[in-house]
């Protein structure tokens, strides 16, 4: 994990008392993927926030170029001007900030350029504590980030995917948000089990929001898993999905391989396998 976001994860584990629970026996069960209930959201960032920013800083680093050309779009993004980030699902932001935390310190070693970065940030979950340690993750981290170029205009707000008018309210306020935005990235990290079980409606609701990419919009999508069972079951047709918005005007890619890497917890530096799938999608030259 990158130095950055341990420290600002322990000081915010510390803050609510479950540092300890943390670094217990790391565990597995299925169950642990948040959700609107308050025990859920929190159970979730104890127990799979480092999961989920090893696996995106996996994603983002591209060791064995196994992901590529997600790898270098990620990194593109972050190089320089005025930039929109849809962090979807975002629960407690262990994806999100496992992105920005990464780059970060790319640019704090001087392995990435340092021009400056305007961020409007949005995040959305069903979860309104999930959004509240989104929230107060993303501001911590902020100064360390502005220190490296990186400067972030955070806004948080619940959604439910279930819910079309919700989606609706999402984007309005994202492209009000962005305002002159240069570009555009929809980041989802880790909704893999939901979608499974609810493929409909998640279309739907990409459907919903890839139409509001109409124009000429650089637009990219990073949609990041772990290999579960049944991953493969909704990623091929969601990735079909998405291909027919960017066919013709960019192109959408899946990485369906599993690809299996070990990462090493922050705190108790036990060694852990972590997997990962993604699909990818980019529009306009970034
Ligand atoms: C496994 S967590 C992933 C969180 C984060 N993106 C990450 O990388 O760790 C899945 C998230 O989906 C959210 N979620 C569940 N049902 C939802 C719904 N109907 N609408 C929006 N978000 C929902 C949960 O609250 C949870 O935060």
């Amino acid at each position: 994990m990158p130095p950055i976001l341990a420290e600002e994860l322990r000081l915010e584990l510390t803050a609510r008392e479950k540092l300890e629970d943390t670094c217990g026996p790391y565990r597995t069960d299925k169950e642990l993927v948040g959700g609107r209930d308050e025990e859920d959201a929190l159970n979730h960032f104890v127990h799979r926030f480092t999961a989920s920013s090893a696996r995106v800083q996996y994603v983002t680093l591209g060791p064995g170029k196994h992901f590529e050309p997600t790898s270098t779009d990620l990194r593109s993004f972050l190089t320089d001007g005025r930039i929109s980030v849809l962090d979807l699902a975002c629960g407690s932001g262990g994806g999100f900030l496992g992105l920005l935390c990464t780059v970060a310190e790319l640019r704090r070693q001087n392995a990435h350029a340092r021009l400056p970065v305007d961020l409007q940030v949005l995040a959305a979950d069903i979860s309104p504590t999930a959004l509240e340690i989104h929230e107060r993750m993303l501001r911590r981290v902020s100064g360390p980030l502005d220190a490296v170029g990186i400067r972030i205009t955070p806004k948080h707000m619940e959604w439910d995917v279930t819910d079309g008018y919700s989606t609706a309210r999402l984007m309005e306020a994202w492209f009000k948000q962005a305002g002159e935005s240069e570009a555009f990235l929809v980041f989802i990290s880790a909704f893999g089990a939901f979608t499974e079980k609810n493929r409909p409606v998640v279309e739907t609701a990409i459907r919903d929001i890839m139409v509001r990419f109409h124009d000429d919009k650089q637009l990219i999508v990073a949609w990041i898993e772990p290999s579960l069972k049944g991953t493969s079951r909704w990623m091929g047709p969601i990735l079909e999905l998405l291909i027919g918005f960017f066919k013709g005007r960019g192109r959408a890619n899946s990485h369906d391989a599993e690809v299996k890497f070990d990462w090493r917890h922050p705190f108790t530096k036990e060694s852990i396998t972590g997997s990962a799938k993604l699909i990818g999608c980019n529009r306009g030259s970034r």
